[in-house]
C-alpha cells in the first residue's frame, strides 16, 4: 500500500492518500481546496490515478478539494449517503466497503460530530488503520455544538466503532492543532482527557456543553459550498477566496 499522510496549515486538517501500487488506483480521504495543486502533483509525482474522493462528513472548517480534483481527474466524489447532492457520484455506508484497488476502506457510522459522520477502517492481516475524522482526535474529538452535532451521540460512536477496536489500531485523525500525527486506540483510552480513563457518558456531555467554543469562522460558506462537493459559494470573504479565482469550479 502507498500511503501519505499530507496537511492543510490553514484548517489544520489532514488528508490521506492511499494506493494500491499493483493497479495505480489511489483514492484521498478528505482533501482541501486550497491543496488540490499538491494532491495532483504528488498523484503524478507516484504515478497514481485518483480513482475516488472520499468525505469523512460535511467540513464546517475548509472547502473540500472533491470538485477541482474531479474536474482535473475525473475521478468518483464520495460522501456519506445520508448526504444528497446531485454532485455525489458515490453513497457511503456502512456495511458496504470501498475498494481501492485491493485495499478496502470499510466505513464506520459514527455520528456525533455531525449527524452523518463516517469514520474508515483499513484492516489487515498485519494491521489496523482507522480515518476517525472529525470523531476521535488526539487527546480530543471534533466539537459537538453545530452542524447537527450530538455529544451523547460522539460518545456512543467513539465507544461503540473505535475503541471497541484493538488497542494497537493506529488512528489517524482529520485534524489536529499541536503538531502531532497520530494516536492509538489504547492510548486514547488512556491518555484521551474528555474519553480517557473510563469518563461515564454524563462527564463527557458536561464537558461538551462548556466548551465555549467560538463560531467556526468558515462555516457560512463553507457547508454550503461542501453541500455541493466544494464549490465556492457567492459568500467566500475575499481573504479566502484564493483557490475559488484560479480554479474553473468545475
Ligand atoms: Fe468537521
Amino acid at each position: 500500500m502507498i500511503f501519505r499522510q499530507l496537511f492543510e496549515t490553514d484548517s489544520s486538517t489532514f488528508t490521506y492518500l492511499i494506493a494500491d501500487p499493483d493497479s495505480g488506483d489511489a483514492i484521498l480521504i478528505d482533501p482541501v481546496r486550497e491543496t488540490v495543486e499538491r494532491d495532483l502533483q504528488l498523484l503524478k509525482d507516484l504515478g497514481l490515478n485518483l480513482n475516488t474522493t472520499l468525505e469523512t462528513h460535511v467540513h464546517a472548517d475548509h472547502l473540500t478539494g472533491a470538485r477541482l480534483l474531479k474536474a482535473n481527474t475525473g475521478c468518483d466524489i464520495a460522501y456519506p449517503a445520508m448526504v444528497q447532492s446531485s454532485c455525489i457520484d458515490i453513497g457511503i455506508r456502512e456495511g458496504e466497503a470501498l475498494k481501492v484497488g485491493n485495499i478496502e476502506l470499510n466505513p464506520l457510522f459514527t455520528p456525533g460530530h455531525t449527524d452523518h459522520h463516517h469514520a474508515y477502517l483499513i484492516d489487515t492481516p498485519v494491521m489496523k488503520m482507522v480515518f476517525t475524522g472529525d470523531a476521535l482526535l488526539i487527546e480530543a474529538c471534533g466539537r459537538t455544538d453545530f452542524q447537527s452535532g450530538d455529544a451523547e451521540a460522539l460518545f456512543n460512536s467513539i465507544h461503540n466503532k473505535i475503541f471497541s477496536l484493538p488497542d494497537t489500531t493506529l488512528v489517524y485523525p482529520g485534524h489536529d492543532y499541536e503538531g502531532r500525527f497520530i494516536t492509538t486506540v489504547a492510548q486514547e483510552k488512556v491518555r484521551n482527557p474528555r474519553l480517557g480513563g473510563g469518563r461515564s457518558k454524563q462527564a463527557f456531555i458536561d464537558i461538551m456543553d462548556n466548551l465555549d467554543l467560538p463560531y467556526p469562522r468558515k462555516i457560512d460558506f463553507a457547508v454550503p459550498g461542501n453541500e455541493q462537493c466544494g464549490a465556492c459559494p457567492d459568500n467566500v470573504p475575499d481573504e479566502y477566496k484564493g483557490s475559488c479565482a484560479t480554479h474553473d469550479q468545475g
